[in-house]
C-alpha cells in the first residue's frame, strides 16, 4: 500500500519536474465595480490524463476571481455559500470592521449570503480572501478556494507602474498541493509535490518585452517559496504584504512564507524571442523552514519529509517565453526607484508591550521525536473559539515580541492591521525588511519584534484572530482572538439581561457587590482595566438564587473598569466605576 502510493505521487509529479511549460497560465477572471457576487461552489477540474479531481471555486470549479477596488470605494461582497457544507471568507490584510473580517466568527451556513459592507480603507497593494472557518481552513483553501485582491489609489497611479491586468500586470497565486491515492486533494499531507500558478499545473506564460508587474501571492498550506530567475536577472521589489514601499529594492532572490505577498517589477525589454523561468530556489532556503533542504537537527528532522522532493530542490514555478511589446498599453519601459513615502508608527508612542511565544504542547514526553509536527501553542493556549486571549484598547500603539521556541519556521499572521517590523533577534531590522507587513516569517529560536497600532475599530464582544499561516497549525490551534474595545464608548451601567444583573454600590471606593436572579448556573466573572488587562477573575462560580460575588476594589487605581458576566451562552458587561 505505502509503497504503491509513492508510486501514484512519483507518476503524479513527474511532469512537474521534467516536461514544464506546457499549459498557458491561467488568469483568473477579474471582477471590478462596488459589488461583488461570490458564489463559493464545489465541482470538478481536471488536472491529471482523465482523472477529475473534486474542488471548491468562486463562479467556477477552482480558484476564485482577482477583485480589482479603489482605495476610498465602498463594497459590497455577496458571499452565496453553495458548499454543502458552512464556511467562511476572510478577506487577508484588509482593515475593515470585526463582523466584515470573516473570521472563524462570521459562519456562512450552507445554502446562505453573507453580504459585507465596507470601505476599502488600505492603500494600494496585493491582498487575498480565502475561507478561514474554525478546523477548516486548510481544507478549503487546499480543495481551491483563494483569490486575489488588487487595490489602486492615485499615489500608486501616479507612478505610472504597469497595471494593465493580465496584459503587464500579473497576479501569480503560487501553490504546492498534494493529492491522495483517490486523487483528491488532500491536506495536511507533507507530500505537497504538486506545483500550481493559478491553478495551473506546468504552466507558460508569454509576457511582453518591456518592463511587466507580478504580483506574487504564496497561497499554499505550508511551503515557502524562494523567488527568481533562471539567467540571475535583478529584478524589483516594489510592495510587501500591505502595498507600496519607499523605494524599489534591486533582488536577484525574494522568499515569501504562507500568506506573504510582493509585488516585483522584470525589465523583459531586452530579451524578446528568449524563453526565462521563474523558480524557486529551494535549495537556499535557510534550516528550519518548510521547503527548505532540511527541517529538524538529524536525526530529529520532520517525519516523511525528505521523502518530498520539493524540499530544498530548485524548481521551476512559471516558463515565460518573451513576445513583442504591447501597442496598448504604452509599454512602461523604466522602473521609478522612488514609490511612495514610508512613515513607519514611532516607538515613542508605544504604551503597550505584549509577548507571545509559539511552543511545542509537549504531549508527548519532552525528548520525543519530531516536534516539529505541532500541535502548536501560543502562550501555552490553543485556540478557543470563546475566548479571548487579548484585550487592545483603540488607538494603542503597541510593540509585540514573537518568540519561536520550535524547530521550525512559523509565518506569524495577524488580522486588521498592517506593522513594521522593528527588531529581529534584538537587531534592528535592515532596510529590506521594512514596509507594511501582515505576515512575518519566525524561524526556529527567534524572537522578531513589530510596532503596529489598532485603529479605527472597536468591538467590545467580536474578536479579530492572529495565527500561524501555516495552515493544519492553525486548524490544530495555533490562533488566537484579540478584541479592539473602546475605552470611551457609553457602556449601559446596568445592561438589559435574563438575570437581572445588578452592582452595588458603584462607584464604590472599597468593594463592588454583584447580585442577579441566578438560575444555579455557573457563571465567569471578569474585571478588566482600561489597558485591557484583566485585574479580576472568578471562573466557574456557581451562583444560586441568593447569592452575590463580591469583588475587593479597594487596591485598584480609580477609574473606569469593565465587568464581565459569562455564561456558557453569553457575556454581559457593566461599567464599574472606582473613585
Ligand atoms: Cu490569511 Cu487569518 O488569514
Ligand atoms: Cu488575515
Ligand atoms: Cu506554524
Amino acid at each position: 500500500m505505502k509503497f504503491y502510493k509513492a508510486l501514484l505521487f512519483l507518476s503524479l509529479s513527474v511532469g512537474s519536474i521534467f516536461s514544464y511549460g506546457q499549459n498557458p497560465l491561467f488568469i483568473p477572471p477579474s471582477l471590478t465595480g462596488t459589488n461583488f457576487n461570490l458564489n463559493v461552489q464545489a465541482g470538478t477540474t481536471n488536472f491529471y490524463g482523465s482523472i477529475l479531481t473534486p474542488t471548491y471555486g468562486i463562479n467556477g470549479s477552482f480558484l476564485s476571481p482577482t477583485l480589482i477596488v479603489n482605495k476610498g470605494d465602498i463594497v459590497t461582497l455577496n458571499v452565496i455559500n453553495n458548499l454543502t457544507v458552512q464556511t467562511t471568507m476572510h478577506w487577508h490584510g484588509l482593515h475593515v470592521a470585526q463582523m466584515n473580517d470573516g473570521g472563524p466568527h462570521q459562519i456562512i451556513p450552507s445554502g446562505s449570503t453573507w453580504s459585507p459592507t465596507f470601505e476599502i480603507l488600505n492603500n494600494a497593494g496585493t491582498f487575498w480572501y480565502h475561507p478561514h472557518g474554525e478546523g477548516k481552513t486548510d481544507l478549503h483553501v487546499s480543495k481551491g478556494l483563494a483569490g486575489m485582491i488588487i487595490i489602486h489609489d492615485p499615489a500608486e497611479q501616479a507612478l505610472g507602474l504597469p497595471s494593465t491586468y493580465g496584459i503587464d500586470d500579473f497576479p501569480l497565486i503560487v501553490q504546492s498541493k498534494a493529492f491522495d491515492i483517490t486523487t483528491k486533494i488532500a491536506i495536511a499531507n507533507h507530500m505537497d509535490t504538486a506545483l500550481f500558478v493559478n491553478g495551473t499545473i506546468d504552466p507558460y506564460l508569454d509576457a511582453p518585452a518591456q518592463v511587466i508587474r507580478l504580483r506574487l501571492l504564496n497561497g499554499s498550506s505550508m511551503r515557502t517559496f524562494n523567488f527568481g530567475f533562471s539567467n540571475n536577472m535583478t529584478f524589483s521589489q516594489i510592495a510587501t504584504d500591505g502595498g507600496l514601499i519607499a523605494a524599489s529594492n534591486q533582488l536577484t532572490r525574494l522568499q515569501l512564507a504562507p500568506g506573504e505577498r510582493s509585488e516585483i517589477l522584470v525589465d523583459l525589454s531586452s530579451l524578446n524571442g528568449q524563453t526565462l523561468q521563474l523558480m524557486s530556489y529551494s535549495s537556499e532556503i535557510p534550516n528550519g523552514v518548510y521547503g527548505s533542504p532540511l527541517v529538524g537537527i538529524i536525526p530529529d528532522v520532520m517525519e516523511m519529509y525528505m521523502d518530498n522532493f520539493l524540499n530544498g530542490m530548485d524548481v521551476n514555478l512559471l516558463e515565460i517565453n518573451v513576445v513583442n511589446p504591447t501597442v496598448t498599453p504604452v509599454p512602461v519601459t523604466s522602473i521609478p526607484s522612488v514609490l511612495v513615502p514610508y512613515v513607519p508608527y514611532n516607538v515613542l508612542d508605544v504604551t503597550v508591550n505584549r509577548e507571545l511565544i509559539f511552543d511545542t504542547i509537549r504531549l508527548l514526553p519532552a525528548d520525543a521525536p519530531n516536534i516539529m509536527e505541532g500541535p502548536f501553542a501560543i502562550n501555552g493556549e490553543v485556540f478557543n473559539h470563546d475566548s479571548i486571549e487579548i484585550r487592545i484598547p483603540l488607538n494603542s500603539t503597541e510593540i509585540w515580541t514573537i518568540i519561536n521556541k520550535t524547530l521550525i519556521a512559523h509565518p506569524f499572521h495577524i488580522h486588521d492591521i498592517q506593522f513594521n517590523i522593528i527588531k529581529k533577534n534584538g537587531i534592528a531590522a535592515i532596510s529590506s525588511e521594512t514596509g507594511w507587513k501582515d505576515v512575518v516569517l519566525v524561524m526556529p529560536g527567534d524572537s522578531v519584534q513589530f510596532i503596529t497600532k489598532f485603529i479605527t475599530f472597536s468591538d467590545s464582544m467580536t474578536p479579530y484572530m492572529y495565527h500561524c499561516h501555516i495552515l493544519h497549525h492553525e486548524d490544530d490551534g495555533m490562533m488566537g482572538s484579540f478584541i479592539v474595545f473602546d475605552p470611551n464608548a457609553a457602556i449601559p451601567e446596568k445592561p438589559e439581561n435574563d438575570f437581572g444583573l445588578n452592582v452595588f454600590p458603584n462607584p464604590t471606593s472599597d468593594e463592588w457587590n454583584i447580585s442577579g436572579n441566578w438560575k444555579n448556573q455557573n457563571f465567569s466573572f471578569e474585571v478588566i482595566n482600561i489597558l485591557g488587562e484583566i485585574v479580576f477573575k472568578q471562573s466557574n462560580q456557581e451562583m444560586n438564587s441568593n447569592s452575590f460575588l463580591t469583588i475587593p476594589s479597594a487596591k485598584f487605581p480609580d477609574g473606569i473598569y469593565l465587568l464581565q458576566v459569562k455564561t456558557d451562552e453569553n457575556t454581559h458587561t457593566i461599567k464599574l466605576i472606582k473613585e
